[in-house]
């Protein structure tokens, strides 16, 4: 497994983490293979007071008995942007998943309606307490990104975690990868796999699976390959099950030519993204309100499982 320093910090993460949204409900399912996951390298799994598991993923974590602890990063969401609601949820988030201090606290989605400025604030408080470690954003473009900076005054924002896969490489165009790099902000790659769905893009799949051959990697290795070649970035794909884990850090086991590298870039460029995506963010980013309505989805999926 190669790990890769994380922003500004001294912390060296896995390139490869465990995502969790929607994570195997059958807790010793889940369990096993969060288990395997750690002990083949992985170092930290990505969480968020939205998906309504921290405390699900506490007594995991705790009835795992591993060696070494794994990094914890959760978020705080957009509804929750306000100094004392960050503050109680980061303390609600330590309860639930049963830690002095929480690795990464990310602000899950900007919320417009919410001034960054003393949100900003409120996470740097808590870094000062001791109860974060550092500070991240996660689906932040340039200008956001640049609004939020601009208030901090002792401590770094180290990551931006965005969508990002050969299915979606928007940031590699919009100009938001090289804003991150020159400001030493690693991405995190969420959906990295695009949602498990590349062979659904067929010529892509097509393409991944071919140059898979020479590196007896399958398409999916590729893809994720093509992710984490980047010096600055590091994927949480989430997996279920062992066998699903298996061919996720099988990505570890070879190397991608810069050729294949561009040959990937070229494909990727030309799918079509969905503009949906681009009206639905900018709602969602204009009004917190819909964490909540999430929350309670992902309260009445949990207890359903
Ligand atoms: N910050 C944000 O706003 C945000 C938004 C979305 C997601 N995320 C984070 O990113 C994580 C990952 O994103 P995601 O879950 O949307 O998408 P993803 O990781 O790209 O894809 C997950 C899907 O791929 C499947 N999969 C995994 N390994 C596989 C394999 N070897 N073969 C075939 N299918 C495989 C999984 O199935 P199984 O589960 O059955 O293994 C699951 O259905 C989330 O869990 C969450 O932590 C963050």
């Amino acid at each position: 497994m190669k790990y890769k320093i994380l922003g500004g910090s001294n912390t060296k993460f896995s390139e490869i983490g465990l995502g969790t949204w929607k994570f195997n409900p059958n807790l010793e399912e889940a369990s096993k293979t969060a288990k395997y996951m750690f002990e083949n390298g992985v170092n930290f799994l990505d969480t968020a007071e939205m998906y309504q598991n921290e405390s699900r993923l506490g007594i995991m974590l705790k009835e795992m008995k591993i060696e070494d602890e794994p990094f914890i990063a959760t978020k705080v969401s957009p509804n929750n942007l306000h100094y004392n609601d960050i503050i109680r949820s980061c303390n609600e988030s330590l309860s639930k998943l049963g830690v002095k201090q929480i690795t990464l606290y990310q602000i899950h989605w900007p919320n417009h309606r919410i001034n960054i400025r003393e949100t900003i604030n409120a996470m740097e408080h808590l870094v000062e307490e001791g109860k974060i470690r550092y500070i991240g954003v996660s689906n932040f473009d340039q200008k956001e990104l640049e609004e939020a900076l601009s208030y901090l005054k002792s401590y770094k924002i180290v990551s931006n975690q965005v969508e990002y896969s050969v299915a979606f490489n928007e940031i590699e165009n919009s100009g938001l990868m090289d804003f991150c790099n020159k400001n030493k902000i690693s991405i995190i790659a969420y959906s990295p796999i695009g949602r498990g769905m590349v062979e659904n893009y067929k010529y892509l799949y097509n393409e991944l699976h071919e140059i898979g051959i020479k590196y007896n990697a399958t398409a999916l290795q590729v893809a994720l390959k093509y992710i984490i070649s980047n010096k600055n970035v590091i994927a949480i794909p989430k997996v279920s099950s062992i066998e699903h884990a298996k061919e996720i850090l099988g990505t570890e086991k070879f190397d991608i030519s810069k050729s294949d590298i561009n040959r990937i870039k070229d494909i990727a460029d030309k799918i079509k993204k969905p503009l949906a995506g681009k009206i639905l963010n900018k709602i969602l980013k204009a009004n917190g309100c819909w964490s909540g309505i999430m929350e309670r989805h992902e309260r009445l999926r949990m207890e359903r499982d």
